[in-house]
């Protein structure tokens, strides 16, 4: 009879479902529409003035400038991915960006991984301290030990950015100039070194001249000492598999620095960052909390950011929490299925049963996989290996997110059916419907009913679990409140912000947990 037919079609549609959802459908989603003109990826890291900084909602800077000169003179469009430093190298290299441009110091050690274009700038190291500090020189970093051996003094801390040369020299041994990593606190971003040192986490700043002197200009409490070494020059890396581009870049590179483009880009945007910028001199207490608080909002529009960082945290969340909720209704079917039905499966044998088996040991796999590894992890994952040939972070970030939540998501289905009396079960085969109709038509509804809350609170965590994307260069909430803080070095305020918007979004949302599951207990009686 046609019900008994309706098993193999009912997992074939399975089978159907996640072959098309996880072979063929999100990689063409997530590779996006084919661009018109060819486009030039570049990579960038947005906290390094006056290479490249924001300015309102776009990347300028001498590096984003050399880089349009350059895809001019090719006929191609440039694009600028802005990311965290230490994931541009790494990005290069599997073709995710097509240059990497953000005042890279050409060494030896990364020549291993890309290719580098003739260097178009020189620059040397500086160390920035705050001027209320005892130091006066390098040497005042360091004492000698019992044996006269030259020491880091112990008390010394230094920030760096991670993954940079000013990393580099600092982990080196004080016989090398170094002061030893137990000296070396690594910060995300150059913008943050700053201001753990604004705040005395740490004693000095490690990074290349020019960012030093506009982020001594932008903040008047801070000075350079001159570090009279390690010159170093800037370079466009490109991927080694890429012979063609790399030629391609170089001459035209070599064209703008020889026809004077790349000093007159220069001369224009380090006199942009360089020039001293008024602090706030208001001395009661409430004076200096406005200031800030403009500083921060109101000054060129920040609160935009903030605007645009929420939109896509929401968006985010959204379509995540849809493909959670997808990827965790097939998972907790396969999994109860095999444990309710396997008595019925094992009977029929065959093709079926075979089928299930496999199905519910993937299934299994990939919850232990995916609850067993931590999602800022997956996201790179996600973003570097799996789709690294997507530029949509957008699309990346939901698969991710959406497949994480899945797992738990499936848990929560599952335990809500197997919260289900067992005689439901009985009440539904006694009505003459197989296993599947007993499901759709008794055990579901009642499932949604007993974890709807829980399932609602698991959107809550997932909302929170986004603020991770800003990993992947994603300007969604968290990420917004960076930016600004990047820019003006006050944490107070643009953390601040951004934690009470989070907070609202949740009580707004729990608040409606509430009322619903008030709703669904007077319904029950
Ligand atoms: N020149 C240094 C390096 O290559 C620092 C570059 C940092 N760049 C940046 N956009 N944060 O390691």
């Amino acid at each position: 009879m046609c019900k008994k037919k309706r098993v193999p079609y009912f997992l074939m549609a399975l089978v159907l479902l996640l072959t098309t959802l996880f072979g063929t459908a999100v990689p063409a989603l997530a590779a996006g529409a084919a661009p018109k003109k060819k486009t030039l990826i570049m990579a960038t890291c947005s906290d390094f003035p006056p290479y490249e900084y924001k300015s309102g909602n776009d990347v300028v800077g001498i590096d984003p400038a050399v880089a349009k000169a350059i895809a001019d003179k090719l006929g191609m469009e440039l694009q600028i991915v802005d990311v965290s430093f230490d994931s541009i190298l790494a990005g290069v290299q599997t073709g995710k960006y097509d240059i990497g441009m953000s005042g890279i110091t050409v060494s030896e050690e990364r020549k291993q991984s890309v290719s580098f274009t003739d260097p178009y700038t020189k620059s040397v190291q500086a160390i920035i301290v705050r001027k209320d500090s005892p130091y006066t020189s390098s040497a005042d970093f360091y004492t000698k030990d019992a044996s006269g051996k030259k020491v880091t003094k112990p008390s010394f801390m230094v920030g760096v950015q991670t993954g940079t040369t000013g990393q580099l020299y600092s982990d080196e041994s004080p016989d090398k100039n170094g002061f030893g990593s137990d000296h070396v606190t690594k910060y995300k971003t150059g913008a943050d070194a700053v201001q753990a040192l604004k705040i005395s986490k740490v004693d000095a700043v490690i990074i290349d001249q020019l960012p030093a002197k506009s982020f001594v200009a932008a903040n008047s409490d801070l000075k350079i000492l001159p570090v009279p070494y390690l010159t170093e020059e800037y370079s466009i890396a490109v991927s080694k598999d890429n012979p063609e581009l790399l030629r391609q870049v170089n001459n035209a590179l070599n064209d703008l620095i020889a026809d004077g483009t790349v000093a007159k880009i220069r001369a224009k945007y380090i006199k942009a960052t360089t020039t001293a910028q008024g602090g706030d001199n208001s001395n009661t207490w409430w004076g200096r909390m406005k200031a800030q608080f403009s500083l921060n909002f109101v000054q060129g529009q920040k609160w935009k950011w903030l605007l645009q960082g929420l939109g896509r945290t929401l968006i985010i969340t959204l379509f995540s929490a849809i493909l959670g909720v997808i990827i965790g209704i097939l998972l907790a079917g396969i999994r109860t299925t095999w444990d309710k039905d396997r008595e019925s499966l094992e009977k029929k044998g065959g093709f079926t049963y075979g089928l299930m088996k496999v199905l519910n040991f993937i299934a299994n796999l990939y919850l232990t996989i995916i609850r067993g590894t931590p999602v800022v992890v997956q996201l790179l994952i996600g973003y570097f290996i799996i789709f690294a040939a997507s530029n949509s972070e957008t699309v990346i970030a939901v698969l991710v997110f959406g497949m994480n939540s899945g797992a738990y998501v499936a848990e929560i289905f599952r335990s809500g059916i197997m919260a289900i009396d067992n005689g439901q079960f009985e009440a539904g085969r006694s009505l003459g419907f197989n296993y599947f109709q007993t499901m759709r038509h008794i055990i579901i509804p009642q499932m949604f009913k007993v974890v709807l809350p829980t399932l609602l609170n698991e959107f809550i965590s997932l909302l929170k679990e986004t603020s991770v994307a800003g990993y992947v260069g994603i300007v969604d909430l968290t990420k917004a409140g960076d930016l600004i803080r990047g820019q003006t070095f006050s944490a107070f305020m643009p953390l601040f912000a951004v934690a009470i918007i989070y907070l609202c979004i949740v009580l707004l949302f729990s608040s409606l947990v509430k009322k619903l599951e008030k709703r669904l207990r007077n319904s029950d009686r």
